[in-house]
C-alpha cells in the first residue's frame, strides 16, 4: 500500500462516529476512510470492517490505542472517584458502584490481523516487534501517531510506513507516548520533523479546506489527516454535529489523557481536579458522558471547529480534493 494514492485520510474517530457506512463513504469517494476502532471489541471490529467492505469501501484502514503499560496507582483512582460524585449529581446522572471494562487489546488486536485492513493505524504508543511483524506476513501497512521529532523517530526507527504527525490544533485525543507530553503545533512539527525523519509524513490538526491541504502538501507532508471536517458530515451521528461548531478547549478529565473538544463542563470549574490516569478516568467518565446532555459528554474537536461544513461525506471528500487541485 502507498501513500503516493492518497492526498486525503479521513481519520479515525473512535466513539462511534467514524461507522462502516461513514467509513465506506470515505473510501468510495477516494479517501483513504479509518475506522476508529479503538472502544470496540473484537467481534465489533470484524463487523465493522465486513460493513465497510459490504457498502463498497475497499482499502481502508483499522485504529487502535496501545494500551499503558503501567497499572495505574489505586489510591489516585479512589480520589478520582470520590471527585466525580459533584459532576455526576450536577449532571443528574446515578453514578454506578461498578465501571464497565475497556475490551481488551489482545481481542482487538487479533480482529485486526483477522480483518486484514489495507492499514493499521495506532496512537498512543509503538508497537511490540511481534505485533509489527504479524501485520507485515498479512500485507497490512502500519501508520503509528507522533506529537514530537522525538515520537516520530522512535517510529521510524520501529519500521512504520508512515507516520501520523498531529499538532496541537487536532480534535481528540493527543496521540502522546507520553500521557502528559506538551503539544506543539501542526506547521512547527512537520518542519522539525520533515528535517529528521524520511518516511512519508501524514499532517494532522486543524486542516478544514483543500487550502490547508495545499499549505501542508508544500510544507512535505505526503498527505493530510482530516477528523473535524468531517464531524457535521450527514453520516456522522455525533453529539458533536449536533452542538454545531464552537470553540474549543483542552481537558485531561474526561480520561486521563489530554483531548481538544468543544468547550464545555469539562473545561471550566465544574470539571473535576483530581484526575485518574488513562484508561481509568475514561472508565469512570462513561456512564456520565453517556448519561448526561451536551454540558458533560465529550464533544471532540479540532479548532478548525466552526470551520467545518454540512454535506455527505462522499461531497466533502470531492470538495477538499477539487479545492486542493485548484491551488
Ligand atoms: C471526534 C474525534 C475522535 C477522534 N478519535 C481518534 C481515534 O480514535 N484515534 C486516533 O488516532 N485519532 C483520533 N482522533 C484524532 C484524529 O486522528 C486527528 O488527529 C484529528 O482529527 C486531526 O485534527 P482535526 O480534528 O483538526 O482535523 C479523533 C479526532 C476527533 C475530532
Amino acid at each position: 500500500m502507498s501513500f503516493q494514492h492518497y492526498s486525503l485520510i479521513q481519520a479515525p474517530m473512535a466513539g462511534g462516529i467514524s461507522g462502516a457506512r461513514f467509513v465506506a463513504e470515505a473510501s468510495r469517494a477516494g479517501a483513504l476512510g479509518s475506522v476508529g476502532a479503538g472502544y470496540l471489541s473484537g467481534a465489533a471490529i470484524l463487523e465493522s470492517a465486513r460493513g465497510v467492505r459490504d457498502a463498497g469501501g475497499d482499502a481502508f484502514a483499522i485504529n487502535l490505542f496501545i494500551p499503558p503499560s503501567q497499572t495505574p496507582d489505586a489510591e489516585q483512582v479512589v480520589k478520582a472517584k470520590a471527585a466525580l460524585r459533584s459532576c455526576y449529581a450536577a449532571a443528574g446522572v446515578a453514578m454506578p458502584e461498578q465501571f464497565a471494562p475497556l475490551p481488551s487489546f489482545d481481542e482487538q488486536f487479533e480482529a485486526v490481523l483477522e480483518a486484514r485492513p489495507a492499514v493499521f493505524s495506532y496512537t498512543f504508543g509503538r508497537l511490540p516487534r511481534d505485533r509489527m511483524d504479524a501485520c507485515r506476513a498479512r500485507g497490512i501497512a502500519l501508520v503509528g501517531t507522533a506529537t514530537s521529532v522525538a515520537e516520530a523517530q522512535a517510529l521510524a526507527e520501529d519500521g512504520v510506513d508512515a507516520v501520523v504527525l498531529q499538532g496541537e490544533e487536532a480534535g481528540g485525543h493527543r496521540g502522546s507516548v507520553d500521557p502528559l507530553a506538551p503539544g506543539m503545533a501542526l506547521d512547527a512539527l512537520l518542519a522539525a520533523c520533515r528535517q529528521a525523519v524520511s518516511l512519508p509524513l501524514i499532517a494532522a490538526g486543524g486542516l478544514m479546506d483543500g487550502a490547508d491541504m495545499a499549505r501542508v502538501m508544500r510544507a512535505g507532508a505526503a498527505a493530510a489527516q482530516l477528523g473535524t471536517a468531517f464531524l457535521r458530515c450527514h453520516e456522522a451521528d455525533t453529539a458533536e454535529a449536533e452542538a454545531g461548531p464552537g470553540a474549543t478547549g483542552v481537558t485531561r478529565a474526561v480520561s486521563g489523557r489530554w483531548a481538544r473538544g468543544l468547550a464545555n463542563a469539562w473545561m471550566d470549574e465544574r470539571a473535576p481536579q483530581d484526575i485518574a490516569p488513562y484508561p481509568e478516568q475514561h472508565r469512570l467518565t462513561s456512564p456520565l458522558r453517556k448519561g448526561a446532555g451536551a454540558d458533560w459528554k465529550s464533544l471532540w474537536a479540532g479548532t478548525g471547529a466552526h470551520r467545518s461544513r454540512e454535506m455527505p461525506v462522499a461531497e466533502l471528500v470531492r470538495t477538499l480534493e477539487e479545492e486542493w487541485k485548484e491551488q
